[in-house]
């Protein structure tokens, strides 16, 4: 038994699942830039104040949290839209709006581990800051649903909500504010079991239980919307935002998407729009995105401001994707060389260099290796071809190439070599 371990809830890459992850980090990347958000990086540690002025003293539960050497109290970061949002008012409020970033990074919360849920993972988001919110709210969910389908991640579930619908309800209740954040939670949880015993005489109006427990319960498409209407004695504005929200993303091609009037978020900092996405092939922790309309800047004492942002569960793609079967290339090594011979090792090592100097990925045999050993070798790499030169090959000035996948071979003429392949 090795004497060290690993921290419980992390994990080591190999460098396969690493070039699996960052060809998929590459393809969120390039959608994220398609559509015109510019990417920025926050400190991995931030004051714990700043997420306790988001979240409330409760989450420093959750968070890894300590004093640094000078006595300051400083948290790593747990997501990063309370980073970029400080960020932003401490040097982006000038800018033109609206301001669309994106980020990649890792996280850290102190949870129980499991499947799909780690203490360290990581998080690829969004935030759009500056512009009226349908507008935002389209325009990110759309860029949430073209980064999967640029994945080929299909199997998903979307469902998108609004808080104004749900805070029409609980301020029907009337109930203190701390019962309100109550029945939040219990709606996020989907409880329903507890909405029917709520303390504060709250269940006093059975009538809007009832209601809100069948409204948190609809989901479907744009016809929900209506089934809401009927529950709201007419409407709410915030039904028809959704309404129109649907027909902004279908005009970006998106007609998937699911009214969900159970989506609450936790209720951190969100103020409207708030939405999920699932991937039901990954069981319990199946949300591989959320997020919605927030303001946090004026928290954070700048000027108040409309955002939108989502952040994906980097790891829960990658879970996603090998669930549903994606190929996603795990190894880029082009060429495997192979000298069978010592003369043949200079050779080797000229073609070495003239295939990485034209950009092909290339390795060659550093171990003088028989044939059978190197081409397991090679095989555990993920080679795409072998090259084979021995004595015959010298004096003809010429290669042996094999497909590894194929097994197919041929001999090819050192100078027409680049051509070939
Ligand atoms: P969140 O829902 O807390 O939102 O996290 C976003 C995603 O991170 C989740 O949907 C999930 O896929 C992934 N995730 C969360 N915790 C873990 C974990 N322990 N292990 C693996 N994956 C996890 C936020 O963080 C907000 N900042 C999103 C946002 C951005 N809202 C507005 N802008």
């Amino acid at each position: 038994m090795p004497e060290f371990q690993r921290p419980r809830g992390t994990r080591d890459f190999g460098p396969a699942e690493m070039a699996k992850r960052r060809y998929v980090e590459a393809k969120m990347r390039e959608t994220a830039r398609l559509f015109g958000f510019g990417e920025v990086m926050t400190p991995t540690f931030e004051s714990t104040e700043l997420f306790v002025a988001r979240s409330g003293e409760g989450i420093i539960e959750e968070l890894y949290a300590f004093e640094d050497k000078g006595n300051r109290k400083i948290s790593l970061r747990p997501e990063l839209t309370a980073s970029v949002m400080r960020f932003y008012v401490n040097e982006m409020q000038n800018l033109p709006k609206p301001v669309k970033i994106f980020y990649f990074g890792n996280c850290f919360r102190y949870e129980r581990p499991q499947a799909g849920r780690y203490r360290e993972f990581f998080q690829l988001g969004a935030e759009l800051i500056g512009a009226p919110s349908i507008e935002s709210d389209a325009e990110v969910i759309a860029l949430a649903l073209a980064t999967l389908k640029n994945l080929g991640l299909e199997d998903v579930v979307v469902r998108i909500g609004h808080l104004g619908v749900l805070n029409k309800f609980i301020d029907e209740f009337g109930v203190k504010k701390d019962t309100q954040i109550e029945i939040r939670r219990m709606i996020d949880k989907q409880d329903f079991e507890s909405l029917n015993t709520l303390p504060d005489g709250a269940t006093a109006n059975k009538d809007v239980n009832d209601r809100l427990i069948k409204l948190i319960r609809l989901k479907g498409g744009a016809e929900t919307i209506q089934k809401a209407r009927e529950l709201m004695d007419g409407g709410d504005p915030s039904l028809d935002y959704l309404a129109d929200l649907l027909d902004r993303l279908n005009a970006y091609g998106f007609d998937n998407c699911q009214v969900d009037f159970g989506v609450a978020r936790g209720l951190d900092y969100y103020t409207g729009m708030v939405f999920e996405i699932d991937a039901p092939s990954l069981g319990a922790e199946k949300q591989i995105c959320g997020g919605g309309a927030y303001t946090l800047a004026d928290l954070f004492g700048g000027q108040e401001v409309n955002s939108t942002g989502y952040a994906f569960g980097f790891d829960r793609i990658m879970l996603a994707l090998e669930k549903s079967g994606v190929d996603v290339p795990s190894q880029n090594l082009e060429i495997y060389i192979l000298p069978i011979c010592d003369e043949a090792k200079i050779a080797a090592i000229k073609i070495l260099s003239e295939l990485r100097n034209a950009g092909i990925s290339a390795d060659m045999d550093l171990m003088s290796r028989n044939m059978s050993k190197a081409m397991k070798y090679a095989n555990s790499v993920g080679a795409g071809k072998v090259i084979i030169i021995g004595e015959k090959e010298l004096a003809e000035k010429s290669v042996t190439v094999r497909d590894m996948k194929t097994g197919e071979q041929a001999r090819v003429l050192i100078s027409e070599l680049n051509d070939y392949l």
